[in-house]
């Protein structure tokens, strides 16, 4: 039993030196040969694509965080006032006022929304973004925007559209005049024009039809309707995105001043050099005049009042009769370029030729 229990042992030994201490067993090695030589070098292998290099032109956190800072603190667009309870959720407001109304009618197609909105929600970075049109290279820069497409315009009933280059058919969605009672206006046209509400008008946001030079009513005068090269050579980005500004102006803040007042005066040097201010050559002062002057005229002939409105014709302090076509396509063009917030910086020849013609117009009445 002993010696069994040791041949057992052994046994157990030899394998265990077998299989574990000696795995490789083999004979004895020969004697070594000579070293081949050495190989002839590969050719390089072309330089893989770096995605790094390319996709974080935009895709960093720092870039992402920036941006959200810059939309969430300076942009009334992230940061809506009042106008989001009152316009946001409502039928012939909410394509411009909320998330919601925006997605909706891009989709549908329509100016108005289904159904009133219950908590309107103001705008968020898949209001205009949403996925590449292409990941190649060559396609870039791609913004990913979701309706950049030409903009068939409310004022006229939709019977024209204009196309923005860049980004800004993006803007002009929304940065477009309304339609209201008369619209479209005939210069020298025989209707006569009922206005019952001194909200009759174009609406605020006007911007996108004057950069176009378009949608003005086009009375005949002593200057033609020309356009400044602003049409072909800038966007809306081009100047409200300009990033070199510093804080509180540019990128998706989308502001041209900062809260102090202070100008992005760099979105105009890179191509106006000696700019030193928005009013180049005089241009702002000069149209702020000339609108000065056409707000007179028409107080003085009873269409709009000392905070310039339009004055319901049958209003006490009013015309009396229904408005001439010329009368209110008077009181349009000043609302139209009033409620485009630039005097002139977006179009000065368009503008200048809609507020001198109109003058004469009026001057003549
Ligand atoms: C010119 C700037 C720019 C470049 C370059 C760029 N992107 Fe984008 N990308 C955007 C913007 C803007 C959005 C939409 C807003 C957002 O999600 O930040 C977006 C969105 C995306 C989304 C969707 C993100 C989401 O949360 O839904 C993906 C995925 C994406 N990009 C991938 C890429 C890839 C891959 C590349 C390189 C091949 C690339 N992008 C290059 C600007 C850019
Ligand atoms: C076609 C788009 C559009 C529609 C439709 C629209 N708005 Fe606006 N609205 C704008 C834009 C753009 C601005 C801001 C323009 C600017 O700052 O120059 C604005 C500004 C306003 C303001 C703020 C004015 C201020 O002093 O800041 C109010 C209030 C307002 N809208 C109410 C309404 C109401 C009410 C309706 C519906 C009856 C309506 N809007 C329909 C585009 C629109
Ligand atoms: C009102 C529309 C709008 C909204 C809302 C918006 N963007 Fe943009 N964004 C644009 C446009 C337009 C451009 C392209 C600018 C250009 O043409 O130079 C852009 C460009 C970008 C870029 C590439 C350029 C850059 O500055 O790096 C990024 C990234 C981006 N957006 C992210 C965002 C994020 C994140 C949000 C939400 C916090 C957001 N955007 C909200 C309109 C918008
Ligand atoms: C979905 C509709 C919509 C789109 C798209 C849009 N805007 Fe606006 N924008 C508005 C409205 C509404 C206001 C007024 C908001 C308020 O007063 O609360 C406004 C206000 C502004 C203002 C002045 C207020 C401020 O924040 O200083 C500027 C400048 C502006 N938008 C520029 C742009 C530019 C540039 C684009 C394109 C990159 C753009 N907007 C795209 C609806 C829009
Ligand atoms: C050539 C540069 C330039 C271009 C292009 C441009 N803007 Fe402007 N925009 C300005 C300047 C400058 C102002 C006025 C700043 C001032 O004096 O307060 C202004 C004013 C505005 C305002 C009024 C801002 C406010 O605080 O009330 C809005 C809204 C606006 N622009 C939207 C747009 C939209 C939308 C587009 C494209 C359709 C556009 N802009 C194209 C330079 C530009
Ligand atoms: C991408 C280039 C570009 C940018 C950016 C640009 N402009 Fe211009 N601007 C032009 C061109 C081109 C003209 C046409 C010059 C002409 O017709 O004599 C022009 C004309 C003008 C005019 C009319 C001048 C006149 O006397 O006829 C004014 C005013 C003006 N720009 C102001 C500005 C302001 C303010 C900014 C910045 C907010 C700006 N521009 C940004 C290219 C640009």
């Amino acid at each position: 039993m002993k010696k069994f229990a040791s041949l057992l042992t052994f046994s157990v030994l030899t394998v265990f030196a077998l299989v574990v201490l000696f795995p490789s067993c083999e004979g004895p090695e020969g004697p070594t040969g000579p070293s081949g030589q050495d190989g002839i070098n590969g050719t390089d292998g072309t330089d893989g694509v770096d995605a790094n290099s390319f996709c974080i032109e935009c895709h960093t956190l720092d870039n992402k965080n920036a941006i959200k800072t810059q939309f969430t603190t300076f942009s009334k667009h992230g940061n809506p006032g009042f106008e989001l309870a009152y316009a946001g959720g409502r039928n012939d407001c909410a394509m411009c006022h909320s998330h919601q109304g925006f997605m909706e009618t891009t989709m549908t197609g329509r100016d108005t929304i289904g159904t009133a909105i219950p908590i309107p929600v103001g705008l968020q970075c898949e209001t205009c973004h949403d996925f590449h049109m292409t990941l190649e290279e060559d396609g870039f820069p791609d913004y990913a925007l979701r309706n950049n497409k030409p903009v068939s315009l409310l004022v006229d009933g939709h019977a024209t559209s204009i196309d923005v280059k860049g980004s800004g058919n993006v803007c002009s969605y929304c940065h477009q005049p309304r339609m209201q009672a008369g619209f479209p206006l005939v210069p020298n046209g025989t209707d006569s024009i009922a206005i019952h509400s001194s909200h009759w008008g174009t609406h605020y946001g006007t911007q996108s039809v004057i950069l176009m030079a378009t949608g003005g009513f086009e009375i005949p005068g002593s200057l033609p309707y020309e356009s400044t090269a602003h049409k072909t050579s800038t966007d809306c980005a081009t100047c409200h995105m300009n990033k070199d500004g510093g804080e509180g102006v540019g990128g998706h803040t989308y502001r041209m001043k900062t809260i102090d007042g202070v100008e992005n005066i760099a979105a105009c040097t890179t191509c106006h050099s000696s700019a030193t201010s928005f009013d180049i050559n005089g241009v702002q002062t000069e149209i702020g005049e000339l609108i000065h002057h056409l707000e007179e005229l028409l107080m003085e002939h009873k269409l709009i009042d000392e905070t310039g409105h339009a004055i319901p014709h049958s209003a006490d302090n009013g015309l009396g009769r229904k408005f001439t076509s010329n009368e209110a396509g008077a009181v349009f063009n000043l609302l139209l370029i009033h409620y485009e917030g630039s005097h002139g910086i977006h179009n000065y020849k368009y503008t200048k030729a809609l507020l001198t013609n109109t003058i004469e117009m009026a001057e003549a009445w």
